[in-house]
């Protein structure tokens, strides 16, 4: 007698021992090979009959991890988590919840860094890998976090994993109110911050948390650059109509050069959080970059994003000679190949790009020229106007002192970033800054 078919006899709720005495046909044998064989059809039809039931009743999404909607998803169910063990309920559904709490979590750590400098980490548990239940609205759903053993997601080196949600059919229509949920949330997140994007591998990543924005006016530049600049993009930004209608690629590219510590990087990022835009940074120099995924890459730009190369002198003159065995070059984008990818046939079509450079002589008169840069701009060492206003900046209390510190400043050639050190050094007291000015001229001759 298979001990299979007395725990199946025992599971329903029949003791073995009882079925044997009172029957006969038990001892004959024949009993057990009949109840095993009606077990076995039950037991089969059941199978199918469940299986029929969930396709009929239940209906399932399927998120895998390659989708943007992935990350929302999995930090809206921590949310849900979290509201749940912190409101009250009756005992009954108390016990539900307990019973349905995933037992598998998975921490996620973000960090944070204080103005004062000071950096909280906080953990939030996502449901693991595995089945869980919970709750949400009246309605029950099963969430499946299936982790992929064998195949690697091989631009970010992280295993490939599927979110399965399964709710019932009648209630399709969660699905929805869940992902709105969850984008919602995940883009709350995001306002007043600029979001970085860099290239792994053929696609853009967001790299680290979103930043804070910059204030523009944080940036001091002379005359004023700052205010053209945020016009001529806002201008563009608005006419795309007229673009289409003259049959002109809807681009624009700016080329920010000048001196280093200048405020070229610093502008971009700026400038950046004013419009509400994201920054792509793309590095030239990457390894495994070349022509065609240069291409891809500037063609799938996040919406709403500037696309910055920065140093871009340095991406093609410092290992110009590939010969030489010292340079260690591992991206095969080509000159031409940048080229064609800023302004060429198969070039994107809605698209703002920013360079950056230290020597615009360097540059081949084909990258600067109209249609790939069509807004050139000299940031240089601060002029006294600059100087005034960092002053003023920074020691607000003490604005008469501002022209004597910018007096001083005559005849020097001193960067924004140095005027910064300066200040920050002696943040304290700006009667300070002004009597160790000699220091920051004495510092550009080291
Ligand atoms: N015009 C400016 N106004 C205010 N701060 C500035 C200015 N220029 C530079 N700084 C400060 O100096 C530092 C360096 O600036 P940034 O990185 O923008 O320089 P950069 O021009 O990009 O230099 P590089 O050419 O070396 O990349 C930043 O911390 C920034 O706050
Ligand atoms: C939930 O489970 C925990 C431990 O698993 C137990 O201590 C607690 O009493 C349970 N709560 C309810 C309401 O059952
Ligand atoms: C950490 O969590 C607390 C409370 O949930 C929240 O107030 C705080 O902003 C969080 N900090 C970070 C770094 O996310
Ligand atoms: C920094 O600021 C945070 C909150 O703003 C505070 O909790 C922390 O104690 C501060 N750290 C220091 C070293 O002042
Ligand atoms: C800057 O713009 C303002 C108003 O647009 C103008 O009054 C001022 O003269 C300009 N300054 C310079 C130096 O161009
Ligand atoms: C700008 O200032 C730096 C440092 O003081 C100096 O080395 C450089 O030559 C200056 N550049 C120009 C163009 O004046
Ligand atoms: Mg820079």
């Amino acid at each position: 007698m298979s001990p299979d078919i007395i725990n199946s006899l025992a599971s329903n709720g029949l003791s073995p021992s009882g079925i044997f005495s009172g029957n006969p046909y038990f001892s004959a044998g024949f009993g057990l090979i009949g109840v095993g064989a009606v077990l076995a059809v039950l037991r089969q039809g059941s199978r199918k009959a469940a299986a029929f039931t969930r396709r009929q009743l239940l209906v399932t999404l399927e998120i895998p991890s390659k989708d943007k909607s992935y990350q929302w998803i999995l930090a809206w169910l921590s949310d849900q988590q979290k509201l749940k063990s912190s409101s009250k309920k009756r005992i009954f559904s108390k016990i539900i919840q307990n019973a349905t709490k995933p037992r598998h979590l998975a921490v996620q750590t973000t960090f944070k860094q204080h103005d004062n400098g000071s950096v909280a980490a906080n953990f939030s548990f996502v449901p693991g890998p595995g089945k869980h239940l919970f709750n949400f609205n009246n309605r029950w759903i099963q969430v499946d976090r299936v982790r992929e053993t064998k195949m690697l997601d091989l631009t970010n080196g992280a295993p490939w994993e599927t979110i399965t949600l399964t709710t019932l059919n009648k209630d399709r229509d969660i699905f929805n109110t869940i992902l709105y949920n969850a984008q919602k949330k995940a883009i709350e997140q995001q306002k007043g911050k600029t979001v970085i994007y860099t290239s792994v591998g053929p696609e853009w990543r967001p790299f680290g948390p979103p930043r804070k924005k910059r204030v523009l006016s944080s940036v001091v530049l002379d005359n004023n650059i700052s205010e053209d600049i945020l016009s001529d993009v806002k201008d563009f930004i608005k006419n795309g109509k007229w673009y289409e209608e003259r049959g002109i690629p809807y681009r624009r590219g700016y080329m920010l050069y000048g001196p280093p510590g200048t405020g070229k990087t610093s502008f971009i990022q700026a400038l950046a959080g004013e419009l509400g835009y994201n920054i792509c940074i793309l590095n030239l120099g990457e390894r495994g970059h070349t022509d065609d995924r240069l291409n891809h890459l500037l063609t799938v730009a996040p919406e709403r994003s500037i696309v910055l190369l920065e140093d871009i002198d340095a991406a093609f003159n410092k290992h110009r000679d590939r010969s030489d065995p010292n340079s260690v070059h591992l991206s095969m984008v080509t000159f031409s190949g940048l080229l064609n990818a800023l302004d060429g046939v198969s070039s994107a079509e809605e698209r703002i790009t920013f360079m950056t450079t230290n020597h615009i002589d360097r540059l081949d008169s084909a990258l600067i020229r109209p249609g790939r840069v069509d807004y050139k701009v000299y940031l240089g060492n601060a002029t006294k106007f600059q100087t005034a206003t960092m002053f003023n900046r920074f020691y607000p209390e003490s604005p008469s002192l501002a022209a004597e510190f910018a007096e001083k400043t005559e005849g020097h050639q001193i960067s924004p970033a140095q005027l910064q050190g300066h200040f920050v050094r002696f943040k304290t007291s700006a009667e300070m800054a002004i009597e160790n000015f000699n220091l920051l001229t004495a510092k550009q001759d080291i």
